[in-house]
C-alpha cells in the first residue's frame, strides 16, 4: 500500500510527498501543486483515470497494479536546454528497477524501459514556463508492476515487472536516483545508457513530417542522440519516436 510517511522517510533529499488514491494524471496534479509549493515535489497515485504518455498517447493506469508518479524540479532557463534529462531519468529508473527486482532492464531510445523485449515503464517529461522562462520540470513515470489485462492495442508490446514489491520502496529508489542524476553532466551516465540500450544495431523506423524512414541504429551520442545510418548516410536523431520490431 502506498504510504505517505513511509515514502517520505525513504527519500534522501528534501522533497514534499503527496500520496493520492485515484487522480486524473499525476503530472496534472503536480502542475497544480507546484503553483503553491516551492521546492521539489513528489506526487504518487494508486491509479489514474487519464494517464498520459508521449505523442498524445494514453498511459494505461489501473488502480493498485502499477506505480504512477511525478516529480517536480524547480529550474530557471529561458531555453529547453534539458536534452540530457530524459536519458538521466531513464538511467535512474533502470538502476532502481534492477536493484529492487533484479530483472534485466533495457532502455529503448529515448526513454522507455523494457523487460524481455516489452515495455514495462514509460517516462513523460514536461515543463512549466512563466514569461518565456522554464521554471519547473515535471518528470512523470508509469511502471506496470502486476498489471495483466492490458488493452488490445498494447497487449502484445506491454509487460509488467511481475514481482511482489513494495511500491513505496521502488518509488523512493527511483526518486533518489533521479535526484542524483537529473542535473549531472551526461558524461556521468551516458555510457550506462548506451550499455542498456536495446536499439543499437537494430533496424528502426523514425518519422519526419509524417514520413516513415527506415534506418539502422548505430550508436547513442554523448548527448543522448540516436545515431542512425540511413542509406549510407549518418544522421543523429535528437527527439521523436522510433519503432523497432523486437522478437516476442
Ligand atoms: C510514455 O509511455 O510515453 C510515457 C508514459 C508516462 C506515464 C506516467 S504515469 C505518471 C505520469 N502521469 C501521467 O499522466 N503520465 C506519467
Amino acid at each position: 500500500m502506498l504510504d505517505q510517511e513511509k515514502l517520505s522517510s525513504l527519500i534522501k533529499d528534501s522533497v514534499s510527498v503527496f500520496v493520492y488514491d485515484t487522480v486524473t494524471s499525476t503530472n496534472d496534479v503536480a502542475k497544480e501543486l507546484c503553483k503553491t509549493n516551492d521546492g521539489c515535489i513528489l506526487v504518487v497515485a494508486d491509479g489514474q483515470t487519464n494517464g498520459r504518455g508521449r505523442q498524445g498517447k494514453s498511459f494505461f493506469s489501473p488502480k493498485g497494479s502499477g506505480l504512477y508518479f511525478s516529480m517536480v524540479f524547480p529550474v530557471s532557463s529561458p531555453t529547453a536546454e534539458f536534452a540530457g534529462v530524459t536519458c538521466a531519468v531513464a538511467v535512474a529508473c533502470s538502476r532502481a528497477i534492477k536493484k529492487i527486482t533484479d530483472l534485466d532492464v533495457k532502455i529503448k531510445w529515448v526513454n522507455d524501459i523494457y523487460i524481455e523485449n516489452r515495455k514495462a515503464c514509460g517516462i513523460l517529461v514536461q515543463s512549466v514556463s512563466e514569461n518565456g522562462v522554464i521554471t519547473k520540470l515535471i518528470v512523470g513515470i508509469g511502471i506496470n508492476i502486476s498489471t495483466v489485462d492490458f488493452p488490445d492495442e498494447i497487449k502484445d508490446i506491454a509487460t509488467s515487472l511481475g514481482k511482489r514489491i513494495d511500491r513505496n520502496i521502488l518509488a523512493a529508489e527511483i526518486a533518489n536516483n533521479i535526484s542524483e542524476l537529473i542535473f549531472k553532466n551526461p558524461d556521468d551516465y551516458i555510457d550506462e545508457y548506451r550499455e542498456k540500450s536495446n536499439v543499437i544495431g537494430k533496424e528502426i523506423t523514425y518519422f519526419q513530417n509524417n514520413i516513415a524512414h527506415k534506418a539502422q541504429a548505430v550508436d547513442i551520442d554523448k548527448n543522448g542522440g540516436l545515431v542512425v545510418n540511413e542509406n549510407g548516410k549518418t544522421i543523429t536523431l535528437t527527439s521523436g519516436e522510433i519503432t523497432v520490431r523486437f522478437p516476442l
